[in-house]
């Protein structure tokens, strides 16, 4: 499946009554799967979610643990940059040099990686005494 179509797809359903911005993301996995997830708002506004944690939340309960792309899409400007907790949440499941596009509805494209993105990424090993 082509990973612009699930998102572009995926956007349409999102819930954004606050910001009226929606945003879809789409990831593969290792495996070759795609899962899709849509920002999902909330009156409490912090409760809210991004599109990107709820595509990372359905491949994790799907049993799928590695991404190897990802895509990104919003009716922005320009491409739309993942805040900073997703890029965290990316960079758990994603190696560096994992390509990140990021979309607009306008058909424009910006290529990135998740190292890019998070440089200086804080990891497991920083935790490393030994
Ligand atoms: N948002 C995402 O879903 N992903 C991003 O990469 C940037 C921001 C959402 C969160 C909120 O629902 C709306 O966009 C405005 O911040």
């Amino acid at each position: 499946m082509d990973l612009k179509e699930a998102a572009q797809a995926v956007r349409e359903n999102a819930y954004a009554p606050y910001s009226n911005f929606k945003v879809g993301a789409a990831l593969r996995s290792a495996e070759g799967h795609v899962f899709v997830g849509c920002n999902v708002e909330n009156v409490a506004y912090p409760e809210g979610t991004c599109a990107e944690a709820g595509a990372i939340a359905a491949m994790i309960a799907s049993g799928a643990r590695k991404i190897v792309e990802a895509y990104v899409i919003a009716d922005s400007p320009d491409p739309v940059p993942p805040c900073g907790g997703c890029r965290q949440k990316l960079s758990e499941f994603a190696g560096r040099d994992v390509p990140v596009t990021l979309a607009t509805t306008d058909g424009t494209e910006f290529k990135t990686t998740v190292g890019d993105l998070l440089p200086g990424a804080f990891d497991a090993g920083h935790m490393d005494r030994t």
